[in-house]
């Protein structure tokens, strides 16, 4: 990937919202000049977050922040390759569809097969500003398009049968309430 790695070990943690949320069904907006020293500040906190829950994938509205900002880390080889996307915008969806198995550290312990384009062409800007362009494919296309979901208040138990998140709903609402 185009970005530097990002440090992240000390990063003070953020805490992570659990569906069902209201601010998790939210659009955010995009990320403007003013933002930048939030941002800045943020992202390596995202990092520690994701790292530590343990996650792939971190949208800010997941951590409370109605901002068009995410982090990604596939870990491949399970060598850090940290990806910051500002402001992404989907350009390009390939018309063959691939399912994937997903979970989401807003909705912990619930996975669901997920059908999504196969290939997806992604623009966005990264931590410095500059503009970047990335073709994903596999897991990765999938984690993209999950957490640019995130960004317009969606997860990816909306993408399935009313049965099948009603279900999954249920469980996590069972779950959550007995961890208290
Ligand atoms: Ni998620």
């Amino acid at each position: 990937m185009a970005n530097p790695p990002i440090p992240s070990s000390d990063a003070p943690l953020l805490p992570i919202l659990i569906a069902p949320h209201a601010r998790l069904k939210a659009k955010a907006r995009a990320v403007a000049k003013n933002d930048d020293d939030a941002v800045r500040a943020v992202i390596p906190r995202m990092f520690a977050t994701m790292y530590t829950a343990p996650g792939i994938g971190l949208a800010a509205p997941q951590v409370d922040l109605g901002l068009r900002l995410l982090v990604i880390d596939l870990m491949p080889d399970n060598k850090p390759a940290p990806i910051v996307m500002i402001n992404p915008e989907l350009v390009a969806a390939s018309p063959e569809l691939a399912v994937r198995e997903e979970g989401c550290l807003s909705l912990p312990g619930m996975y669901a097969d997920v059908t999504r384009p196969a290939r997806v062409k992604v623009r966005f800007l990264d931590q410095t500003g500059a503009r970047q362009e990335l073709e994903a494919s596999d897991l990765l296309s999938a984690c993209v398009q999950h957490e640019i979901d995130h960004l317009d208040g969606v997860l990816f138990v909306d993408h399935l049968s009313i049965l099948k998140r009603n279900m999954i709903m249920r469980k996590l609402a069972k779950e959550q309430k007995l961890k208290k």
